[in-house]
């Protein structure tokens, strides 16, 4: 009986990823009515009494996908990533849906000779709140970096003079324009997944499922 299963639980963040999940949910007929900037709830239903939404931390999404309080999630690259460092398995095989799209950059002051930094082997110091893809980027590079754990606004770190340059994501590069930086290497592009709890996947394929392919099929269209 139907009505009588708890409800799926998707997990996302509000802002640019819960946007352009609302054309994937509509391709498979759900629709949500409160948005999550003004209404300030945490739980949103939708129009399928089989679904709801929470709103997270886009980073803590894989920790509530992970530990099964949500069922799934979406994601960025750059977070799943970080969060597969510190917590190997346990999520199913992310489907990329092509939204959220940005890019993993390497950013200095205007005027920062990056190139001339590298090549004469100096230590630079790099703030990031992308540890784990800044430590891979710059070993594979042979680049000797000091990094500093930063949780937002990077930008600010190299105008401060707490690091020589940056690891962020970018989109429009109004940001770094902003803040008269410049993007000097692309490290990876980004767009964001839906990831599976496990557990979820195996008992409730028959709810999950049909949701997983709509949005497969929407974010391949
Ligand atoms: C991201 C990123 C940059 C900005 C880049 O921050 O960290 O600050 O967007 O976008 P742009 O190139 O279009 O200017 P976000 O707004 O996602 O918030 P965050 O600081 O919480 O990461």
């Amino acid at each position: 009986n139907p009505a009588n299963r708890p409800p799926l639980t998707l997990a996302l963040s509000k802002g640019r990823i819960f946007d352009e999940t609302m054309p994937l949910l509509a391709a498979a007929q759900v629709h949500v009515t409160e948005n999550p900037e003004s209404s300030r709830k945490l739980i949103l239903p939708t129009s399928d009494p089989g679904l709801r939404l929470i709103i997270v931390r886009a980073s803590d999404v894989p920790t509530y996908v992970q530990y099964g309080a949500a069922d799934f999630g979406i994601a960025g690259k750059d977070v799943l990533f970080e969060h597969a460092a510190q917590h190997p398995g346990g999520l199913y095989q992310p489907i990329d849906l092509n939204i959220a799209k940005c890019r993993l950059c390497v950013a200095v002051r205007e005027g920062f000779d990056y190139a001339a930094a590298v090549r004469q082997g100096s230590r630079l110091r790099v703030a990031t709140k992308y540890v784990q893809a800044a430590r891979e980027h710059f070993a594979a590079k042979g680049v000797y970096v000091d990094l500093i754990k930063l949780y937002g606004s990077m930008e600010l770190a190299p105008l401060v003079g707490l690091a020589d340059a940056i690891v962020d994501l970018v989109s429009s590069g109004n940001t770094l324009r902003a803040n008269h930086l410049v993007a000097v290497e692309d490290i990876v592009p980004i767009s964001s997944r839906l990831i599976v709890n496990q557990a979820s996947l195996k008992t409730r394929s028959a709810q999950l499922q049909p949701l997983i392919d709509a949005f497969a099929r929407a974010s391949q269209a």
